[in-house]
């Protein structure tokens, strides 16, 4: 058998590692443990994503190289990753000079190709913080489908993908103001070249190999037609540069899937399109049109292996929200793995047990992760494996005895086999539920045994029977439980599980595996999900939201009202007393208003304004924006660094004192005595008040 490369996307090192990368990660991993298990060479390679101009920006906002920023971002990477017992071959950086190289002969051969066209556009550009805005730094309404507040440069609502200057009603990410056009020379991959291979892959007849749904979106974008692809951006940029160019730089999705390429341990043994491997890729469904279209054509076109098979699966989501870095609302690696009585392996199991090969967006319902892990993972296939071991410890010294097998083994086997063509199809589901199905089984046959109180002979038989079916649960859900797995088979004394111990693939079916020997003491191997551990997987609700009560009462004096955005701007009335003097508003014109969660990144005094403060707020968006806050009489600037405040996010920009301000702080009092509203340090930036 070939050996197998896998990969899964290069997370962005600009935020931490949350659920949603997980969500993939253990994807990616259970698959190649697997084809471990069933003995195929397999590696997964992964690696940060370093590059671009979000990067570049948040280093300048905190004052750090970027190169200092993302080593930083990447050790805690690394650290999440192995807390989720996600086995890497290689974890690397798309900041390498090995990197650049591959980067650099890619972008030649394409050129020496004629797939490359150098030609002047015209592009946005903000005066204001005089650079060009690449992709993320324009927002504005998608020229395809008319969905409002998209980027620059895919709409998340179509799908579509676009150049920043066609946006409609665009606005400056970093200051808010609309950006003007500048001709500026870049560089084109002509995608069109390569359209007999990217239909191929379309109609199924040409690798990579994807899922019938993810070939309906290539049909799409095909038959729309394929536009070239910029693949330059101007400086300043965090990037490589580009070979005979003083300020142009390779744009970040050209040198990020040539990470997986740079980060490959012996890399010509799988990447030569001579090599005898096969390589998978593991996407979500948002970077499809990178990973079918454009990547299978830049391997084409600079004469490296094409990909196999690209597997995407679909986004995880909370409530039916789709949980995304710029909202905020997924709960990171490291705090899953801080909440006293969730177990990694939990989340593995939870994940398995819902992906399919299929793109299929996947619910995070706390309620239904608890229930399933429990009634699943702990009482059903942990707690078989335990009463099991443990009653053959009690009653037989852990002494196991040759057993015949009767009608539970044929029904436990029979699901067991349904296991292995199912991990091999990426159908963890079914995958997961064959295990369950086999264990339920052993315990009914348990429960109908009574080993406990039967008499000793034909106890000690059928403890050793479910011994083995303990190990087989063992050896098959060792790619997503590997710590427990690993426990249940050192307690039966066959450490190192490999699925060919287990014959599944004969026609007969084969065991008992074990028919002497002694089982051993161990802990536990598996707790409980509590209540409280589960509920504290979700961010709070927002209290007592007005979204889901009634419209505001109609009455004066409540809580809530007597909160008042503390701008310098001139109020048009007197200052508003608590709740009093405004009249009644439609339930529309609150939620009209964007209120969200913001973190301060920095505060400073602005000369010549004793009540001003200059704030950047870290909104959860690609860049930080300024605020102009009449707090100073209030704060010291530094003791606001770090708080989590409410903004008003969607406040129409205003220049105050020479500031211009994108947004607005609550707070409650005046001038001296002033409070400010504040939310709980684990309320994410971006994350919406209502
Ligand atoms: N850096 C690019 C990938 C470059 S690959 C050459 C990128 N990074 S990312 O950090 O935004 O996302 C990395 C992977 O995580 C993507 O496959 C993406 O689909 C996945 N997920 C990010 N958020 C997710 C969810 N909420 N749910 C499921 N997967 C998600 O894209
Ligand atoms: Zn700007």
């Amino acid at each position: 058998m070939s050996k197998l490369l896998v990969t899964s996307a290069l997370p962005y090192a600009n935020g931490p590692i949350h659920l949603g990368h997980l969500l993939e990660a253990i994807q990616t991993d259970v698959l190649v443990r697997f084809q471990k298990l069933a003995g195929r060479d397999a590696a997964y390679v992964c690696a940060d994503d370093t590059h671009g101009t979000p990067i570049e920006l948040r280093a300048r906002q905190e004052g750090v190289s970027p190169e200092a920023l993302i080593a930083k971002v990447g050790e805690g990477h690394r650290r999440d990753f192995k807390g989720f017992e996600i086995d890497f071959a290689n974890y690397g950086s798309t900041n390498t000079e090995a990197n650049r190289a591959v980067a650099v002969e890619i972008f030649e051969a394409l050129t020496k190709g004629g797939h490359v066209e150098r030609r002047a556009i015209d592009l946005t550009y903000c005066e204001k913080d005089r650079r060009f805005l690449p992709d993320r730094f324009v927002r504005g309404t998608c020229p395809r489908c008319g969905a409002a507040d998209q980027y620059g440069d895919v709409c998340e609502v179509c799908k579509s993908t676009y150049a920043p200057t066609e946006l409609k009603e665009p606005r400056c990410a970093i200051c808010g103001t609309p950006p003007v056009r500048r001709a500026s020379e870049h560089y084109f991959f002509k995608l069109r070249d390569f359209q007999p291979l990217l239909a191929g892959i379309a109609s199924g007849t040409a690798f990579p190999e994807v899922d019938p749904q993810v070939r309906n979106f290539l049909r799409g974008w095909i038959d729309k037609g394929l536009e070239d692809w910029c693949v330059s951006r101007d400086g300043p940029y965090f990037g490589f540069r580009i070979p005979g160019e003083q300020d142009k730089y390779f744009y970040v999705w050209l040198d990020a899937p040539v990470g997986y390429i740079s980060n490959t341990p012996d890399r010509d043994s799988y990447w030569r399109p001579d090599a005898d491997a096969e390589i998978w890729h593991v996407i979500g469904k948002d970077i499809i049109y990178f990973h079918a279209l454009f990547w299978p054509a830049m391997l084409q076109g600079a004469g490296y292996k094409l990909p196999r098979r690209i597997l995407v699966h679909g986004m995880l989501n909370v409530r039916g929200e789709k949980m995304s870095k710029s909202r905020g609302r997924l709960r990171t690696a490291r705090e899953y793995l801080e909440i006293p009585g969730l177990h990694p392996e939990h989340l593995r199991y939870y994940f398995a047990a819902n992906l399919t090969p299929e793109p299929s967006d996947i619910d995070l319902n706390v309620e239904d992760f608890r229930h399933r892990v429990n009634a699943e993972l702990v009482n059903n296939i942990a707690n078989f494996c335990h009463r099991t071991l443990s009653l053959l410890r009690s009653r037989f010294e852990g002494r196991i005895a040759t057993a015949a097998p009767g009608p539970v083994w044929t029904d436990a086997l029979e699901a067991f086999r349904a296991a292995v063509p199912a991990y091999a199809a990426a159908d963890l589901k079914s995958a997961v539920a064959a295990i369950v199905s086999a264990c339920t089984a052993g315990n009914g046959f348990l429960q109908e045994r009574k080993p406990w109180a039967a008499d000793p002979a034909v106890a000690q038989g059928d403890l050793s029977l479910c011994a083995n079916l303990a190990y087989a649960a063992a050896v098959l859900l060792s790619p997503v439980t590997p710590t427990m797995s690993a426990e249940v088979l050192r307690q039966v004394g066959r450490p190192g599980a490999r699925l060919a111990d287990l014959g599944l693939e004969g026609r007969e079916l084969p065991g008992p595996w074990i028919r002497e020997g002694r089982v051993v003491e161990g802990p536990p191997l598996m707790p409980r999900i509590e209540p409280k551990a589960a509920a504290a997987l979700l961010p709070e609700e927002p209290a007592a939201s007005p979204a889901a009560a009634s419209p505001l009462p109609r009455s004066r004096g409540r809580e809530g009202r007597g909160a008042t955005p503390a701008e310098v701007a001139p109020h048009p009335g007197p200052p508003p007393q608590a709740g009093e003097g405004k009249a009644e508003i439609p339930f529309d014109a609150f939620a009209a208003l964007d209120l969200r969660c913001g973190v301060v990144l920095a505060a400073e005094p602005v000369a010549g304004a004793t009540k001003l403060l200059r704030l950047s707020v870290d909104l959860g968006e690609p860049a930080p924006r300024e605020i102009a806050s009449g707090i100073a009489e209030a704060f010291q600037p530094a003791a606001l660094v770090g708080r989590h405040v409410v903004v008003v996010a969607n406040l129409a920009p205003k220049t105050i004192r020479g500031i211009r301000s994108h947004g607005m702080l609550l707070a409650a009092g005046e001038g001296g005595k002033l409070a400010l509203v504040e939310l709980p340090a684990e309320v994410p930036a971006g994350t919406a008040v209502r």
